[in-house]
């Protein structure tokens, strides 16, 4: 099940991530569909200066040989319900649901390159607030939480979903990434994660490290939710990704958490 892809772009480090069902090696051209490679070593990584890391390895969310399957994906081709306002931190943006394919947010700003693995990484303003306030707090304990991926436009999504369709085809691509319209990172409040000890990967391997665990157990302190958790793809339509977060403010994220619902299930609820 395991393979590793060759794709584009060192921005690709952000397009791609959070989209993928195989490890994907990220090189630095922008075209997403070259042909599937040989598996690298995977070596303890070397910490890095954030900011400069050169290439990103994201990593498989389909399940290894040997491990209990997930659920079925939904269908691939789920049709449009609703287009929903981007600027509401809460609408819920999902399979069904989608942003106008104009929408960004007003109140985008970078994201610091000392908590980023790359210069120019956007959030909006209250996301980007919440996720200062976290990853200092994480740091101080000596974790190194590192934003991967934030605001993803259209556009961009379009090329990263049209890669993965040309690769495995559209129903397994559309396990692993969203359709362009239908994506979290379009709202500019969604950030993907790794560290150093995960290579700056976005794998399920995230969930183990030091600063997989931390999130998942602080991250709704200060407003952020897991949109897709383990076991859960037949609810958000969506394989396993334990580096996704999404940001709705404290009250909402906890909320959420207390439900026991999905991000999925209590967003399409409201
Ligand atoms: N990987 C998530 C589903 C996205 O493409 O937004
Ligand atoms: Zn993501």
């Amino acid at each position: 099940m395991s393979r590793r892809v060759g794709l584009g772009a060192a921005v690709a480090a952000a397009l791609w991530a959070g989209c993928t069902a195989s490890p994907v090696a990220v090189s630095p051209t922008s075209e997403p569909a070259a042909p599937p490679t040989q598996a690298a070593p995977t070596a303890m990584p070397t910490v890095l200066p954030l900011g400069t890391v050169p290439a990103i390895t994201i990593t498989p969310v389909f399940p290894p040989p040997g491990s209990t399957p997930e659920p079925t994906a939904t269908p691939a081709a789920t049709p449009v319900v609703h287009v929903v306002n981007g600027n509401d931190l809460l609408a819920p943006v999902n399979k069904r649901n989608s942003l106008p394919a104009n929408f960004a947010p007003g109140d985008l700003s970078d994201v610091p390159v000392t908590m980023a693995v790359r210069a120019g990484i956007r959030l909006r303003r209250a996301a980007l607030e919440a996720v200062q306030a976290m990853v200092a707090e994480a740091q101080a304990q000596g974790l190194q939480p590192v934003v991967i991926s934030g605001f993803r436009p259209y556009q961009e999504q379009e090329v990263l979903y049209r890669g993965y369709v040309a690769r495995m085809g559209e129903e397994r691509a559309s396990r692993i990434s969203a359709v362009p319209g239908h994506s979290e990172h379009q709202m500019g409040t969604t950030i993907d994660f790794s560290s150093p000890s995960a290579g700056y990967q976005l794998e399920v391997a995230f969930e183990a490290t030091r600063e997989g665990r931390w999130l998942l157990q602080n991250a709704v302190r200060f407003g952020f939710v897991l949109s897709y958790p383990r076991g859960k793809e037949t609810v958000t339509g969506y394989a396993y990704e334990p580096w996704h977060y999404r940001y709705l403010g404290i009250e909402t994220a906890s909320a959420v958490n207390a439900s026991g619902l999905t991000l999925t299930e209590y967003l399409n609820q409201r």
